[in-house]
């Protein structure tokens, strides 16, 4: 059997997965985040360690056999956090999350001509580089102990392996990584006062990057030397999730945020219209990645607002999607990435009447949602698109919604049989290639799809149009809000 242990930002999740790569079983544990001033976002790396222990115990307890039985680990993780370790190495302050806003000032300074170059991104605030030059300036003696930086769930393998290690997926989100050449870049090293001896070692993905050292092994009643593969940023694991993997393949995910992932056979950098290119967990691959902040985000408002369930407001809609609106949304509830880079922008309902009805709305909503999925597939530049989408996430429950999406992206988009293909199956997929030298190829295939939705040919013109309008709308609500 092979474990994938996913650390999300509200819980860690350990799932056990068979030879034949079936669920055996898999065990969550709730994590917490501190917000201890304006635009912070922490979290204790002690406290993954302690839910990583609380989970292999679990898993432990009620799958006794397959447990025991593990050949092979993969890591994943949320992105760009910043764990940083001194000369002793113990963690000298808090992780600085993906979330936390506190360098906007220094990855403005850090993100040039050159930046962008070596990495192909935006240096973002969220990104690991800028993170270290905040410290640099306003923690300067715990910057000066630093020895070690380490992203988040390479600070779990340091504890499992003892090994210093990150992949290929998560390293291309510091703003540190030379994407094209897959290595650290000395010069962007340089620019936030670190060097190559501060950088944990580099391994693919599908690779081993060590193995569980024996006490946890004899802790928690492990074969000796399982393999532990480099594994994956949670978006690249997502992919193997769903078997994302060959080039031209990509996922849609629907979650509070949404996410638009192609896989790529070469680097195709196009930080200009705030992509993210970063390379894929699996060897030869990189994958360009369009990132909104509020998805079926948006939604989740609506639902709030009307005090209506999402599944009722989309229900009331049934299942064949009328043109276009009147009626114009902009998602950004939290402001957004891609394709503005933009934190101070919000949301607005534009063309609102007399009469307007809670469906109108509704419509509008998920339209406005599609609109900012277009402009992810639209910021790709010249890159092939994929030639179909799978659907993941909450806001895929709704027919309506993909057969909408499937129409404004002018793609094909496939809904999962249900199972569960996230980022902790991605990681122990993962697992399984480290561990026994398999083709990933073999061993990251699609799952079985319930259903396609087709672009309706027909609605296709008039939702062009109308995403024209939408583009239109955000310079002038840019201006207005300024
Ligand atoms: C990716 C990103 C998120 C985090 C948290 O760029 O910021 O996906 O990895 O999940």
């Amino acid at each position: 059997s092979y474990l994938g242990l996913d650390l999300g930002t509200s819980s860690l999740k350990a799932l056990l997965i068979g030879e034949d790569q079936a669920v055996i079983g898999s065990a969550s544990v709730p994590l917490t985040v501190e917000r201890p001033h304006f635009g912070w976002s922490e979290q204790n790396p002690e406290s993954w360690i302690v839910a990583c222990e609380a989970a292999l115990a679990e898993l432990r307890a009620k799958h006794g056999e397959a447990f025991s039985a593990i050949a092979g680990i993969g890591l994943s993780g949320h992105m760009h956090g910043a764990t940083v370790l001194g000369e002793d190495g113990k963690v000298l302050r808090p992780c600085i999350l993906w979330n936390d806003t506190r360098s906007h000032a220094e990855a403005k300074a850090l993100d040039d001509a050159e930046a962008r170059a070596i990495t192909g991104n935006i240096v973002f605030p969220g990104f690991t580089a800028p993170k270290l030059l905040w410290m640099q300036a306003h923690e300067p003696a715990l910057f000066e102990r630093t020895r070690l930086v380490l992203l988040p769930k390479d600070y779990l393998r340091l504890w499992l392996t003892g090994e210093a290690v990150s992949d290929m997926s998560d390293a291309a989100g510091t703003a540190w990584l030379d994407t094209g050449r897959r290595d650290w870049s000395g010069r962007m090293l340089e620019r936030t006062g670190l060097s190559r001896a501060a950088m944990p070692g580099l391994v693919e993905g599908t690779e081993a990057s060590g193995a569980v050292r024996n006490v946890i092994a004899e802790r928690f009643g492990l074969k000796p030397g399982v393999v532990v593969a480099g594994g994956g940023g949670d978006n690249a694991a997502s992919a193997c999730g769903v078997g994302v993997a060959a080039p031209g393949t990509g996922f849609l995910s629907l979650g509070t945020s949404g996410v638009l992932f192609t896989a790529t056979a070469g680097y195709r950098p196009v930080p200009e219209t705030a992509l993210h290119t970063f390379c894929h967990a699996i060897p030869g691959l990189w994958h360009q990645m369009g990132v909104t902040l509020s998805a079926a985000g948006c939604m989740e408002w609506l639902s709030k607002f009307l005090k209506e369930e999402p599944a009722a407001l989309t229900g009331a809609l049934g299942e064949t999607i009328e043109a276009p609106g009147r009626l114009m949304f902009l998602p950004y509830l939290s402001g957004e990435r891609t394709p503005h880079n933009d934190a101070d922008i919000r949301g607005v309902l534009a063309g609102l009447e007399s009469d307007t009805s809670r469906e109108a709305v509704t419509r509008a909503v998920l339209e406005g949602v599609a609109y900012s999925m277009r402009d992810c597939l639209d910021a790709a530049g010249d890159t092939p698109k994929p030639e179909r989408l799978i659907a993941v996430g909450a806001g895929s429950r709704s027919a309506y919604w993909l057969e909408l999406m499937a129409t404004v992206l002018e793609t094909e988009i496939a809904l999962p049989a249900a199972g569960d293909f996230g980022a902790a199956f991605g990681a122990a997929r993962l697992g399984i290639t480290a561990a026994t030298g398999a083709d990933p190829a073999s061993v990251v295939s699609m799952p079985p799809m319930a259903r396609t939705f087709e672009p309706v040919a027909e609605k296709i013109g008039a939702f062009r149009d109308a995403h024209a309008r939408y583009r239109a709308l955000y310079p002038a609500v840019k201006a207005a809000m300024a």
